[in-house]
């Protein structure tokens, strides 16, 4: 493994001494691992809703402590700014990065069409596969989750337009033309998923905010927050659900802002520092390498 790891560095330009590619390796094994062992199931979360266990990930596609529905109403819409912004508009674009099983939009389209029925919403939803395994949705979302996977043609007549897009998103993100009042970034945790958070991901996907747009994430990942503020974005934190720390928002125009603790941390921390993937095909695991690699290299030996 060692050995790998010290291949996959120089590969980036990174010489690790063996000491340093033993320290990797030690970081690789304590992030790159299921978190929960009830592959493929389906459980129930704190708030009474179900989600799925994935797979190939070992993660949730919804926080347990938090409850799914509560995540996606309170982690996704609320610090996105649509509800005020539906009140006055004719017409919502959301980008629903790591559609799943399609809870967070749902959510946002029953809300909006509450605030607003004559509203029309676009909703593009990008996921690398889409499950075939769905929990159903509580009410008042069932009916909607319904259409959403087996009628989406009695949406369209209430406004309601939703394209999936189907693979892996370094491939697709490019196809989507239009700029959104709001993208959900949603999917598995950074050092599980990094393909999915590097800066050069994240150069693409926010280029398709409009001007007042807000791109809004769970995490708070140091590398995520950094990225998003070297690619010139006003970077914020939404509010704690069901843990300590808020996720992100960030936006090219509002003027989020973080707490200066936060904003010490993206200064001093060895982990403040961006996933890379400069031309979007790098394997998974060797972002992660490099991203270790250069951790490990700005803490010294
Ligand atoms: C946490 S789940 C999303 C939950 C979803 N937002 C919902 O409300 O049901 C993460 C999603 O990201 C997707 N994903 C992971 N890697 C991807 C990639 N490279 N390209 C596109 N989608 C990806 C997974 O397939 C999974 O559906």
């Amino acid at each position: 493994m060692v050995e790998y790891i010290r291949g996959v560095a120089e590969k980036f330009g990174i010489k690790l001494s063996e000491e340093e590619a033993l320290r990797v390796e030690k970081e690789l094994n304590r992030w790159y691992k299921p978190s929960i062992k009830a592959e493929g199931e389906i459980i129930k979360t704190r708030d009474g809703s179900f989600t799925l266990i994935s797979k190939e990930y070992g993660e949730p596609y919804h926080s347990v402590y938090a409850g799914a529905v509560r995540e996606c109403y309170e982690k996704f819409l609320l610090p996105s700014g649509l509800i005020d912004k539906a009140k006055k508009s004719k017409k919502i674009i959301i980008i629903d990065i790591g559609f799943g099983l399609g809870y967070n939009s749902v959510v946002a389209i029953h809300h909006l069409k509450n605030i607003n029925p004559t509203i029309e919403i676009k909703i593009y939803g990008l996921d690398k596969t889409f499950p075939s395994k769905l929990p159903p949705m509580p009410e008042p979302y069932g009916n909607l989750h319904n259409k959403v996977w087996k009628n989406r043609d009695a949406l369209e007549r209430q406004g309601i337009l939703i394209e999936l897009i189907e693979g892996d998103i370094r491939n697709t993100i490019d196809s989507i033309k239009d700029k959104a009042d709001a993208i959900f970034h949603d999917p598995f945790s950074p050092f599980r998923n990094p393909e999915m958070w590097t800066i050069d991901l994240l150069r693409e996907i926010t280029s398709k905010l409009k001007e007042d747009g807000v791109w809004v994430s769970y995490t708070s990942a140091l590398c995520v927050r950094k990225a998003l503020k070297m690619l010139g974005f006003f970077v914020g934190e939404s509010s704690p659900v069901g843990r300590r720390r808020g996720g992100t928002v960030c936006s090219p125009t509002i003027r989020f802002k973080l707490s200066l603790q936060e904003e010490r941390k993206l200064k001093i921390s060895p982990y403040a520092i961006p996933l890379k993937d400069k031309n979007l095909k790098t394997p998974p695991k060797e972002i992660l390498i490099r991203y270790f690699s250069e951790v490990v290299k700005t803490t010294g030996t």
